[in-house]
């Protein structure tokens, strides 16, 4: 199988879900950040994308993936009720693992899927094939995904010397949603405040304690907003997807 196919690379297109009658897992949607980069002169998760908040892309993904019952968001503290019906909603803290860790709080199931709302062409196709494949994994912690890196990629020191360029076939650029076993992230997350704050994902997190954490290819089309720039590119490709 090559690296670089990102559909379901372990289950084929045409087999049957093999997911419980139950939902497996919950979801918490880390929504909590500023959103300064953009610029938009509040919450990032608020910002109008296509006539409606960020957020909610992720909430109809969620809403709609069979695997997922009770959704949580962390939100800044007092925006909790701009969170519509449906999905539960807490105050953030001031990192996004933070933010996790007081979704993660309100979460009982097993399973939990994270993911950040900055990420809003998430589908229900791709939140059921990490569930199903963490299910299917015993031996594993978490399934995450990620997309394959096309660019070349080189470490360079602070004169911007190059010291290293790194072997492209093994390296991912990593997205959400990732799953959990829920006991893993809880304990993976219960360390110190300053690994914590430095987290950039939480299966970063889980890894340091010894838990495998698997990677399921995805497509780059599952872009983070960051800048106006992300934000105009994830508009023309939700335009394209309803549009068919
Ligand atoms: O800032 P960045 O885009 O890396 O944030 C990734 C995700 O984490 C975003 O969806 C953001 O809302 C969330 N976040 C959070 N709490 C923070 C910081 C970021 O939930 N304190």
């Amino acid at each position: 199988m090559p690296r670089h196919t990102w559909t379901s690379c372990w289950r084929s297109a045409s087999a049957p879900r093999r997911l419980p009658d139950q939902p497996a897992a919950s979801a918490v949607i880390a929504a909590a950040g500023s959103g300064e980069r953009l610029g938009a002169g509040g919450p990032k998760a608020f910002v109008q994308l296509g006539g409606r908040a960020l957020l909610h892309w992720s909430l109809d993904a969620f809403a709609e993936a069979k695997s997922v019952g009770a959704v949580v968001v962390a939100v800044p503290g007092g925006a909790e009720n701009r969170v519509p019906d449906g999905a539960a909603a807490v105050a953030g803290g001031a990192s996004r693992s933070e933010s996790v860790a007081a979704g993660l709080a309100r979460v009982e199931s097993e399973l939990v899927a994270v993911h950040d709302a900055a990420r809003p062409l998430v589908t229900p196709e791709l939140i059921d094939d990490l569930v199903e494949k963490l299910i299917d994994r015993p031996d594993a912690a978490a399934v995450i995904a990620a997309a394959p890196i096309t660019d070349t990629i080189k470490r360079a020191g602070e004169a911007h010397e190059v010291t290293e360029t790194m072997n492209r076939d093994e390296l991912w650029a990593v997205q959400t949603p990732q799953v959990f076993r829920s006991a893993a992230l809880r304990e993976a997350l219960d360390t110190d405040p300053e690994r914590i704050a430095a987290a950039t994902d939480d299966a970063m997190l889980v890894e340091e304690a010894g838990g495998k954490v698997l990677i399921h290819p995805s497509s780059p089309e599952n872009l983070k907003v960051t800048t106006r720039l992300d934000l105009r590119i994830a508009e023309l490709l939700l335009a394209a997807r309803e549009a068919g």
